[in-house]
């Protein structure tokens, strides 16, 4: 696409410089990114009886709507929400950088933004339909094999939310598949960051944790402290956790840990940064000692963004899947893509193990993590594709010659020196220097450099002062010389001879990592044929129930790659990073106003995390009132996995108290006075998905939340569907004390094919001194500054969760204004009625004895007795019935709607606010039309899909024979669409059952 220069009608703007031309895009420019038109809108209204969008509320209580504006700006016009966000991104103070540490940046290849353009890939959902995502199940595949070379790791899941998430479930999942007893040993040269991550994590559980001292005389782990601790205590230790590469940037013994956890049968877990295992680097942790690690965890996000302030991030996890060592996988959490046939015996991919998952398992899942970082996962393999082998190779090479440069340069001056100089190192310099650290980064910063992090404080009771630098293939000549000058002006020139450890050869790699390597025009056609196996929101409804696949727009993602959002570093001082302070200072403030609550964190990554932050408060209040036995957490049946995955994640494994539905699928008050009855003295608190997973406003929900109050407990309330009353629910009024935003639903931001997403946690007065992470606060002059509460539960993200959604919110916030929340609200509610109107004639809807109640967002589908007989008459047994239906909406060329959740027999539809009356009329057609062939041609069903580019994957064989990882020696050969996705949507619905039925010798 061409820059396009674009003028701002406001005088005061600059013009901005858009990669695209926004009008050749018709959603991009609509007014609050609704394409209907007025008169769309008027006769949808008509068909559902009502005159006005706020009528569609008229059946909640007038008391708990939003009275007044939302305090949020006017919406901006296109250009000027532009500009604005121009101007703020110039606000990041960008210098040359020598900041690394918990967080490294490298050159991410120009092939990756190209990639990211590719839409269907970037905006499709969690590859559930293997027919229609072979797109995103290729990608992840590439990815599994070439962290499997980098690593020597056979199986990779396809991203957790970051590194020290990616720690925490190898913890469990260590625990969980040995069964060992005990505290788990970590090493307390971990980042601190990551330590208080786990120590969150691990409170009201039967996680516990014991540190192994730091050696201050060398930097790095006390080998015979730990020896003896493991002979004292070797059979109550659950897993032993520790990392190549050490807080402070010194190379731990790798082989003597491994060796040890070995000796001791404790599982081992190494926290490793993959971009330093190519050739040139460290050694592979499947080498480390006699037998390598059991399991690998840590941060690729610099594999696919620039540092973002912080996220996403991209959490590695890897366990053995070998002939000698299998039994964990089954245990491991997140996804992982396995090889597969189709019924044709076409090779292909589909998601495997996933009857680990929380969709499944519930409570009993390995994990509750749902939506992860899937398209970093996406474009780190694209990356480690383009730069191959060499390149790789070459940014080692790069940035250790920088490092040595350096490193000599301080060697020839007085008053700064190598620290621990007896220690070796890799591609981080630890200097001690003889004056405060902070006034030392204060004068390289007042020269114009980011000189490094103050790390005195990583060795308890040390007393040098100590700073690291941190080096990568980014620092150029230039940066090197201004460092330079800035050593030369600062520091006098020293006398004495000084000498370093270089790293012994066993703590290297000593083979290639044999990574692939292909052209740049190669890869970019293999993407762009990948991105015609998926579909997008782009082109037209993607019925997902409960997942809200809404239009994405592009100025969000122009606004996130703006330098002075995405090359920000999330520690970098304060006073240099007030463009990125600045949106998270407003968007804590609009989810203030937009939830009705009284305080937010930015921290949680994905729904489920914010479930876990909110049990977490919950936790935490009870124990600030010496109620820390409360231990009952109420959850309707009908909830998503992730609620009951994260009660128990939170600690209440044994407390989880199922509530019935009504007939109207709500829920059932007697059901839920009963059982409040029975643990109203250990009541903890209750998770509501409100609007309900049935698209149904749980009308009773003040009336439930009054009673838990009184009880002494807590009320959450799962946000995943918000997208229903944003903006006009007061969420105070009802009683919520905690509520996660998802930022990939509601708020705009692309699904990825599965992640990354983000979900702000808004909280009641009563929790908001307990929030986890930094809260941010605007000085009087104007400036942002960043605090933590007084009695912070601690962090769930190293910094501010996935930084470059929110600045995607905020952008699309700017363009929806206050007016905007409320009517983006309506018209979804608006589209959901009218459709479910359309169609409750040809399909029987589910709540059974819901059919009056005005339905929100989504509703449910299902068939008739007499069309389950049919179809099982045709060969399709009923437990087969509606995925097979679902598969029937890919020939149509729209993805399935959500399919037997949260009704086993269901088909949930969501067709959001972004799509216009025609589109809507044409996908009920095609509804219809799926329901006449159901009736009418019941053979046609089950061998749907008819025109994706494979045809039903054989699930069961691909997760008896898992294959997650190969060497990579050609790109994977890929299907071809019988008929292409934008085709399909171009021919008339008549025509497509005509050629579904031509394929049966039939017609209509
Ligand atoms: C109702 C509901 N709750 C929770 C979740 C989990 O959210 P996430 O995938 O963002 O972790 C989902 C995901 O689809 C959901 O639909």
């Amino acid at each position: 696409m061409s820059t396009h220069s674009l003028t701002n009608k406001s005088p005061n703007l600059s013009p901005v410089h858009l990669p695209y031309d926004p009008e050749e895009y018709p959603r991009e420019t609509s007014r609050h990114y609704i394409s209907a038109s007025d008169e769309d809108l008027s006769a949808m209204l008509q068909k559902v009886g009502l005159s006005r969008l706020s009528d569609l509320y008229s059946h909640l209580p007038p008391k708990k709507i939003f009275t007044e504006a939302l305090s949020l700006p006017e919406e901006l016009p296109y250009l000027e929400a532009a500009a604005e966000l121009e101007n703020i991104s110039k606000k990041t103070n960008l210098l040359p950088s020598f900041i690394g540490d918990l967080l490294p940046a490298w050159q991410v290849h120009p092939i990756v933004s190209e990639i990211s353009k590719l839409r269907p890939l970037s905006t499709s959902y969690t590859p559930y339909q293997p027919e229609r995502s072979q797109g995103t199940l290729v990608t992840h595949w590439i990815y599994q094999c070439v962290l499997s070379n980098l690593t020597g790791f056979e199986a990779i899941n396809t991203s957790l939310y970051d590194r020290s998430a990616a720690i925490f479930e190898a913890i469990c999942c260590a625990r969980r598949s040995r069964k060992r007893p005990g505290p788990v040993l970590l090493a307390n040269s971990l980042f601190e960051e990551d330590i208080s991550f786990l120590q969150t994590h691990a409170q009201g559980t039967d996680l516990e944790f014991e540190l192994a001292p730091v050696d201050a005389t060398s930097g790095r782990l006390d080998y015979a402290r730990l020896e003896k601790m493991l002979n004292e205590q070797h059979g109550s230790i659950s897993a032993l956790v520790f990392p190549q590469v050490n807080a402070l940037g010194l190379l731990e013994e790798v082989d003597q840990l491994s060796d040890l956890a070995m000796k001791w049968n404790i599982p081992s877990i190494a926290v490793i940064d993959p971009m330093l295992l190519a050739t040139g680097g460290l050694k592979p942790p499947n080498r480390f000692g006699q037998h390598g690690v059991d399991f690998i965890a840590g941060e690729a996000q610099h594999l696919a963004i620039p540092p973002s302030f912080g996220g996403p991030g991209l959490g590695l996890f890897g366990s053995r899947f070998n002939d000698q060592s299998k039994k964990d996988l089954r245990n491991t959490p997140g996804r992982y893509i396995g090889k597969a046939k189709d019924s044709q015996n076409r090779d292909c991919f589909v998601m495997v193990l996933s009857t680990r998952e929380q969709h499944i398992r519930k409570e009993k899942a390995t994990s509750n993590v749902c939506s992860n970082q899937a398209f970093l996962a996406t474009i780190a393999g694209a990356n480690l594709l383009a730069k191959g082998e060499n390149g790789l190779k070459h940014s080692l090479a790069q940035a250790m010659g920088s490092r040595k440069q350096v490193a000599e340069w301080i060697m020839q001056r007085d008053g700064i020196q190598l620290a621990f100089s007896d220690t070796p190192a890799f591609n981080d310099l630890l200097v001690s220097v003889e004056e405060d650290p902070a006034q030392l980064l204060k004068g390289a910063r007042d020269r114009g450099i980011h000189f490094g992090i103050d790390v005195s404080s990583r060795i308890p009771g040390n007393d040098k002062k100590l700073i690291k630098l941190s080096f990568s293939d980014l620092q150029s000549e230039r940066d090197l010389t201004v460092l330079k000058e800035f050593l030369w002006d600062y520091f006098p020139a020293s006398s004495s001879k000084k000498r370093e450890v270089v790293p012994p050869t066993h703590l290297l790699r000593n083979k290639p990592a044999n990574l692939p390597s292909f052209s740049h025009d190669e890869l970019i056609n293999y993407y762009e044929q990948l991105a015609n196996l998926n579909i997008s929101p782009d082109d037209g409804c993607y019925p997902l129930g409960s997942c809200t696949m809404k239009y994405n727009p592009l100025l969000n993602d122009w606004a996130a790659g703006l330098a002075g959002f995405s090359q920000a570093h999330p520690q970098a001082p304060e006073e240099d990073v007030q463009g990125p302070l600045e949106v998270l200072y407003q968007i804590q403030e609009w989810f203030k106003s937009i939830t009705g609550l009284a305080g937010v964190t930015t921290q949680p990554v994905a729904g489920a995390q914010g479930e876990l932050v909110g049990l977490k408060l919950f936790q935490a209040y009870h124990l600030s009132k010496g109620e820390g036995y409360r231990n009952i957490v109420l959850i309707p049946k009908s909830a998503h996995g992730t609620n009951f995955a994260t009660a128990a994640t939170a600690g209440y494994a044994s407390g989880i108290v199922y509530l019935q539905a009504n007939e109207n699928g709500m829920i059932d008050l007697n059901d839920f006075r009963q059982k409040i009855d029975q643990h109203r003295k250990n009541l903890c608190g209750i998770m509501i998905t409100n609007p309900n997973t049935s698209g149904i406003f749980e009308s009773d929900f003040s009336e439930i939340a009054d009673e838990v109050h009184k009880a002494g407990g807590l009320v959450y309330m799962d946000g995943a569907n918000m997208n229903a009353i944003a903006g006009v629910i007061n969420l105070s009024k009802i009683g919520v004390d905690a509520v996660h935003n998802n930022l990939h639903k509601t708020w705009t931001i692309p699904h990825g094919g599965g992640g990354p997403g983000d979900a702000i946690v808004a909280v009641s007065e009563r929790l908001v001194d307990f929030l986890p992470g930094r809260q941010i606060r605007k000085e009087e002059d104007g400036s942002f500054r960043s605090y933590l509460p007084e009695k912070s539960i601690g962090t769930f993200h190293r910094n501010w969760g996935n930084f470059g959604h929110k600045v995607r919110a905020y952008s699309y916030l700017l363009r929806l204004g206050k007016e905007g929340v409320p009517r983006m609200s309506s018209v979804a509610v608006l589209s959901a009625r009218y459709l479910f109107e359309v169609l409750r004639y040809h399909y029987p809807t589910l709540p059974a004895h819901a059919g009056k109640i005005p339905r929100m967002h989504e509703f449910i589908l299902t068939l008739s007795e007499q069309d389950f007989v049919k179809l099982e008459k045709a060969g399709v047994p009923k437990s087969q019935a509606i995925p097979q239906v679902g598969k029937l909406f890919l020939d149509f060329g729209f993805h399935a709607p959500t399919v037997a959740f949260p009704e086993v027999f269901g088909l949930m539809i969501e067709p959001t606010e972004s799509y216009t009356k025609p589109e809507l009329d044409r996908f009920a057609r095609a509804v219809i039309a799926i329901k006449d062939l159901i009736e009418n041609y019941p053979i046609v069903v089950g061998s749907a899909p008819h025109f994706t580019p494979i045809d039903r994957v054989d699930e069961v064989t691909a997760n008896r024979n898992l294959c997650l990882s190969e060497t990579l020696t050609h790109l994977p050969s890929l299907p071809v669409n019988r008929i292409q996705p934008k085709a399909l949507l171009a021919l008339e619905i008549d025509e497509i059952k005509s050629r579904i039925l031509q394929l049966h010798d039939l017609s209509i």
